[in-house]
This record gives C-alpha cells, structure tokens and sequence, in this order.
C-alpha cells in the first residue's frame, strides 16, 4: 500500500523553480543521503513545473525532457536518484498547459503516465492549471488515477487542485495518495498561519491511503529561493513543523538541502514530531483551545501515547491554558497526563485538571504524552 503514512521527500519548487538541472536533482540526492535525511524517512525526490521542452515531440506525441537541463534524458536521472535509494517523483498538470506553461497532460494521461514509468517515476504531482472549463476536476483526476494504474509501475499519485472544488469530497475516490488541500505556501509566517488555520475543519478527511498535503516545507528557506517572500526565523519553522506533523501532512521539504544548517536538520529530524507524523492509525488531531491568537490540539497515537501541540500565533508571549476536561479527561477520573515535552526533552510529571505555558511569539510547545493518576 502507497500513502500508509503521510509521504515525506523533497521537492524542487520552493528553493529552485525553473532552475533546476541534472546537477542539482544529483547534488539533492547526495545531501538527502550524507545529512540523513534519507534514514530519518525523506524518501522522495520529486521534480517539480519546468523540467520539460516547451512543445511535445510532433512525432511521439510525448513529453521531451529540457535538453539542456536534462541533457542525459530523465532516466539517467532517475537510476541515480535510486541508486542513492531514494525514490524519484516528476510533476504534470491535468490541464492542458502545466502551471509554468509547460505541455500538460490533458487528454494524453495514458501516455505520459507510460513515459513516467520508463523514467522510473515513483510519484507524480498532478497540477490543476489550464483545466479544460467544461471538464470536471474529479474526472480528470480519474483519468490520470487509471492511466496511473495501467503503467505498470508503483507511482505515488500526488494530486493539487490547491483544495479546489471541495476536493475532500472525491479526491480519495480517484486513487490520489495525496492531495494538495490549500494554495500555494511562500516563506513566511503569515502564509504558513493562513494555511494551517485555513485546514482546521478539513484535518478528519486525512487518513492512510490519501493524505491532505498542506505544501511543500519552507523551513530552512530564509526568504531565499522561488517562494522567497519575507522569510521566516528559526522560531516559525519550528511552529511551522510542529504543525505539519500534529496535521499528518505529508512532509515534502522545499528548502535547499544542500545548504541546511544543523539546527535545520535537527528540527526536520527531530524523532518525535516524525513519530507523531507517521502514526501508523494516522487519527486527525482535534482542538480543544481555539482563539485567533492560540491553539492548542490534541492528537492520539497508536501505543496510548497523545500528543499535544500548543501554538501561539501572536507577536507577544502568550498564556495557553489547557482544561484536560476539554479533552475528555474528567477531573472525577483522578486521571491526568504525563507530560514531556519533544523539543526541550523537559519532563513536566503528571498535569490534572488544568495547565498553562507561557509560550512565546510565534512558538509552540508540544507535548507527547501518557495518560496517569
Ligand atoms: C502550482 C502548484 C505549485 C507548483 C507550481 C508550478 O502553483 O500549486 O506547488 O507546482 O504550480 O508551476
């Protein structure tokens, strides 16, 4: 089964955009393997819009591979990218243009999936650019889902429609594995806070099989790169992963991994956000405390374990009270959590009834925990 847990890799949007070339596919694929992110479970290494001729061959009718990106043809890519054993992923659009005005695949799903099996694709990113108007969204999301599964090779299929068309309603019906629920990320606080408050009422239609896929990661980005914008600091990408695993999105990295800092790494492998990310029941988290300024969720984990995620989304520190009431632990019970904190390593003990923290701006705290008396 694809898609058991949220999918986790790289993918070239973010950082590179149309600057992408064999050089820089293989560097990616080298620093995944030295800094370990590869063991820690990155495992694909998708190439996003840009990667192709601007016209079809006249003659195939298929997608050509840049020849001066990619002047050894995708599968010389593609064997490399395995032989670090990693996964490969390649990207198209469901409409008849690709979102950077690249040939799509309306109306030739069949054989472009055929073309990304004999590249040894793994995963597919299906954009919705230049969608037909009189075709539907779910059907031609359909298409690409049979074309998929008739190409005779295992390819993750990766759907962003940018949550379009109440797309929670039927994108797991078309054999998607992910699904992109929101617009598009840019380096910055606001843009992640957006998208993360925007997904709050959409986190139950995420389950094993198909995961609601909130964007590719900017941590690491610093305002540099594609979707540069203001930039974020070290304290928002903290916030910004905490999120992502409590959400069980797929975790897609869109910095440059070539440059990651230690502190960087440190965060994206950090064991136990990754363990609540890839919970293997994958339960939606759900919010006990829901003002503008902060949150507090609560997610549970398959070994009795629960992890709990405060979020100060203001500019100022503020107090984030916990009632485990509110979580469904009575105060009659005696019962209470056992709490330890995953980026301080800080053990609190047993909390019942009521706790808060002081959590400062744009940071979070989160907890996994144990249920006690
Ligand atoms: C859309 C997608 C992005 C990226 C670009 C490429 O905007 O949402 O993630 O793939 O297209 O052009």
């Amino acid at each position: 089964m694809l898609s058991r847990t949220p999918p986790m890799g790289f993918n070239t949007w973010n950082t590179f955009g149309e600057n992408i070339n064999e050089d820089v596919i293989k560097e990616t694929a080298d620093a995944m393997v030295e800094k370990g992110l590869r063991d820690a479970g990155y495992e694909y290494l998708v190439i996003d819009d840009c990667w192709s001729e601007r016209e079809r061959d006249p003659e195939t009718g298929k997608i050509v591979p840049d020849k001066v990106k990619f002047p050894n043809g995708m599968k010389a890519v593609s064997d490399y990218v395995h032989s670090k054993g990693l996964k490969f992923g390649m990207y198209s659009c469901a409409g008849t243009r690709t979102c950077a005005d690249y040939p799509g695949s309306f109306d030739h799903e069949f054989l472009d999936a055929e073309t990304f099996a004999e590249y040894g694709a793994d995963f597919l990113k299906y954009d919705y650019c230049y969608k037909p108007q009189h075709y539907h969204g779910d059907l031609l999301y359909r298409r690409m889902g049979m074309a998929l599964k008739a190409c005779g090779r295992e390819i993750l299929f990766s759907a962003c429609n940018w949550g379009c068309d109440d797309v929670h309603n039927w994108i797991r019906s078309t054999g998607a594995h992910m699904y992109r629920s929101t617009g598009d990320i840019n380096d910055s606080f606001v843009s992640m806070r957006d998208i993360a408050v925007s997904q709050e009422d959409k986190l139950v239609y995420s389950a094993p099989g198909c995961f609601n896929d909130i964007d590719m990661l900017t941590i690491g980005m610093y305002g540099k790169g594609n979707v540069g914008s203001t930039g974020c600091d070290d304290t928002d990408y903290k916030t910004q992963f905490a999120l992502w695993c409590i959400y069980s999105a797929p975790l897609m990295l869109g910095g440059d991994i070539r440059t990651f800092s230690d502190n960087i790494l440190k965060l994206v492998t950090n064991k136990d956000l990754l363990r609540i990310n890839q919970d293997e029941e994958a339960r939606p988290a759900f919010e006990i405390r829901n003002q503008s300024h902060s949150k507090v969720f609560v997610k549970h984990l398959s070994n009795n374990e629960i992890a709990v995620l405060f979020v100060n989304y203001d500019d100022k520190t503020r107090k984030i009270e916990l009632y485990m009431e509110d979580m469904g632990i009575s105060a009659a019970s005696g019962y209470g959590l056992k709490m330890r904190e995953v980026f301080s390593g800080e053990e609190l003990g047993v909390k019942k009834e009521y706790m808060s923290r002081n959590v400062p701006a744009h940071d979070c705290e989160c907890f996994i925990c144990t249920l006690s008396k």
